[in-house]
């Protein structure tokens, strides 16, 4: 098929269009406020981002997409408040951002459990963070662990684990802290295709089951546009948001709508907006050397 004869992926089949209409009633949860972000070292100057405004809808599920060096990390690491702003502010339910905190949850690329806790001690971190007792902390660790069907493994530990499952049992680990919003980075990056697709439908099981609001960075198109209610496609040098993109497709997802003709019309508008930004874009990020990753990827607030 030509490109040509694809549907304008603009528009949006009705039950498409009544959710998008749904979801932008809602509260907004996540506020980006004209934020900018520069880098100094010794003389040089980056620019990663600049004058970014984007408001996130309580449970929408939202991918940021553009090419290596974009600021696709620097941005959600801003959101954890892991990293300043150096203008504007994010605001959680309406309260600026002043570091991490128990309203956001972060599950990065590489598999950052804490090795010397089994799997559920793993899962209970986060709750007994919020002053849960360890007995009923345990029982709530086994009930997500179940949802991600992994309640056998509960006494492994983390290298005795597939890496699908160290990152089934990271999203729970974030998701049992009942933060306001999931902050993912290329979490599914290091995954074989197989286990990523299967990843993919057990975040959005989990995401239609509870109150969450999912923020997920990814290169992958495939992947954006198969998870998400928008995409926010970040332009590089200086990472400034290019489009925003309604998803014209229904949900539940399934993978076949991944050759859907509405799929295939927001790929080729994707990939030609990528390729537009010119040289480099290319090769895309394959997840390059974060900066400064604590291990503690559970986002916690070191105030209280
Ligand atoms: N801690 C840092 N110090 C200096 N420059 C940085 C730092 N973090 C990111 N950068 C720069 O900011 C830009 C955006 O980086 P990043 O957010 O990692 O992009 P992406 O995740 O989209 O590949 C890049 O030019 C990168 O080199
Ligand atoms: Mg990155």
């Amino acid at each position: 098929m030509t490109q040509n004869s694809l549907p304008d992926y603009r528009i949006l089949p009705p039950d498409v269009a009544e959710r998008m209409a749904h979801i932008k009633q809602r509260e907004c949860v996540l506020k980006i406020d004209h934020v900018g972000k520069v880098f100094t070292q010794k003389r040089n100057q980056t620019v990663a981002l600049e004058d970014i405004n984007f408001d996130i809808h309580r449970r929408e599920f939202v991918c940021v997409v553009g090419p290596s060096g974009c600021g696709k990390s620097t941005l959600i690491r801003i959101l954890a408040g892991l990293e300043d702003t150096t203008s504007g502010r994010i605001l959680v339910d309406g309260k600026p951002v002043n570091g991490p905190g128990p309203d956001r949850g972060m599950v990065f690329q590489k598999y950052t459990l804490f090795p010397w806790m089994d799997v559920c001690r793993n899962v209970m971190f986060g709750i007994e963070m919020g002053g849960t007792s360890k007995v009923e902390a345990r029982r709530e660790a086994m009930q997500w662990l179940q949802i991600v069907g992994l309640e056998q493994f509960a006494s492994s530990f983390p290298h005795q684990l597939s890496g699908g499952m160290q990152q089934r049992v990271a999203i729970v680990r974030a998701l049992a802290a009942r933060p306001r919003v999931l902050l993912m980075d290329e979490s599914f990056s290091a995954l074989d295709a197989q286990t990523r697709l299967k990843m993919q439908n057990y975040l959005m099981e989990i995401w239609r089951k509870i109150d969450i609001t999912i923020v997920f960075i990814t290169h992958d198109l495939d992947e954006a546009i198969y998870l998400a209610d928008r995409i926010l496609v970040l332009k590089p040098r200086p990472g400034r948001v290019e489009e925003v993109i309604e998803v014209p497709l229904s949900r539940p997802r399934r993978a076949t709508q991944m050759t859907s003709d509405e799929f295939l019309a927001t790929k080729a508008h994707l990939e030609a907006l990528i390729r537009s930004f010119g040289d480099n874009t290319e090769e895309m990020d394959e997840g390059e050397e974060d900066f400064n990753i604590p291990l503690l990827t559970l986002v916690t607030d070191k105030a209280e």
